[in-house]
């Protein structure tokens, strides 16, 4: 049987690779930070001289975008040098290192989807640190795939539609950012994509490097966040009434976000048969978790 160690477990991601692997009967070592803190090289050498894994899915970072700004030590080290950690053990381990990272390596003016061989230029400390963690694991593991992902939403953890759904519970009117386009991307997709690749590379070990890969169609938040409370308000009662367009500038952060966001998916598509899910289809069902789970 495959041995395959999860990093970043209790994460939204790591969470729903859980909840992938079990319904799917796929047996992993899920480990939560308290079980490996992939800061701590020993901590992670204990974990291989165990488990002997021969793949690594690393779902564990540091994801405050505008925290980072002020928080770059932490940042630096969780996107980083753990990332390095996790690659260095890989490779004295030969085991295959699955690394997730993000679309905000870039800085979003291409006026085009991007692709693995486009110049990155990170607009901010979260996007600078994935992108050092993306080049440390190229140097310390050849056996890498670094898997970019955008805009995850997801049952478990903190995102946009919980957000929208926490907004839309106590305020009339909600303003949302429309000239920021991306592709929300459901976590449980990742998941598919990441053990698809997994069960491909176990045969074919020639496919390594960058890809990319997102939920499909492209939409603005403000086009999101309309798509998640028009199912919202299928299934319960909510006070907003009106959500309305803004612009970056009507609503400044600490961290710059990409414009353009869209990850070009093609790549991934010829070497591994992955078709882009599209983010649409499972929304209404995950939506009904989530306010289940608040009730
Ligand atoms: N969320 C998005 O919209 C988005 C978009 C694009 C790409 N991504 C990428 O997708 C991946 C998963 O993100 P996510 O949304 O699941 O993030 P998340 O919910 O913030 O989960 C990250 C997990 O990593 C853990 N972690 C941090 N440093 C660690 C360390 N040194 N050792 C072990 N565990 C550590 C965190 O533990 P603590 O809870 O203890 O801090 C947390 O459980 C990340 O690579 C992220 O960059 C996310």
């Amino acid at each position: 049987m495959t041995s395959i160690l999860l990093i970043g477990a209790a994460g939204q991601l790591g969470r729903a690779i859980q909840d992938y692997a079990q319904a799917h009967e796929l047996k992993i070592i899920a480990c939560t930070r308290q079980e490996l803190d992939a800061a701590q090289p020993e901590s992670i050498k204990k974990m291989f001289e165990l488990h002997r894994p021969q793949f690594l899915i690393n779902a564990a970072a540091y994801t405050a975008v505008d925290l980072a700004e002020t928080e770059r030590e932490s940042a630096l080290l969780n996107n980083a040098y753990a990332a390095e950690n996790l690659a260095k053990a890989c490779k004295d381990f030969d085991c295959v290192m699955i690394h997730v990272s993000t679309d905000y390596v870039f800085d979003g003016q291409l006026d085009r989807p991007y692709q693995e061989t486009d110049s990155t230029l990170p607009l901010g400390v979260y996007g600078q640190t994935k992108l050092l963690g993306e080049q440390l694991v190229q140097q310390a593991c050849q056996k890498h795939i670094i898997l970019r992902v955008s805009w995850v939403f997801g049952e478990h953890g903190k995102n946009f539609v919980k957000t929208m759904l926490r907004l839309a519970n106590s305020q009339e009117i909600l303003k949302i950012v429309n000239d920021q386009r991306g592709c929300p991307t459901n976590a449980s997709h990742i998941a598919a994509v990441i053990f698809k690749m997994i069960n491909q590379l176990k045969n074919n070990q020639q496919s390594f490097g960058i890809y990319h890969y997102c939920d499909m169609p492209m939409v603005s938040w403000y086009e999101f966040a309309k798509a998640i409370i028009a199912e919202a308000k299928k299934l319960s009662y909510f006070k907003v009434k009106e959500i309305l367009p803004i612009t970056t500038a009507d609503f400044p952060t600490p961290a710059k976000r990409p414009q353009n966001s869209e990850l070009d998916c093609r790549k991934i598509e010829h070497a591994f048969q992955i078709k882009r899910f599209d983010w649409r289809a499972d929304l209404s069902v995950l939506i009904r978790n989530i306010l289940t789970q608040n009730t």
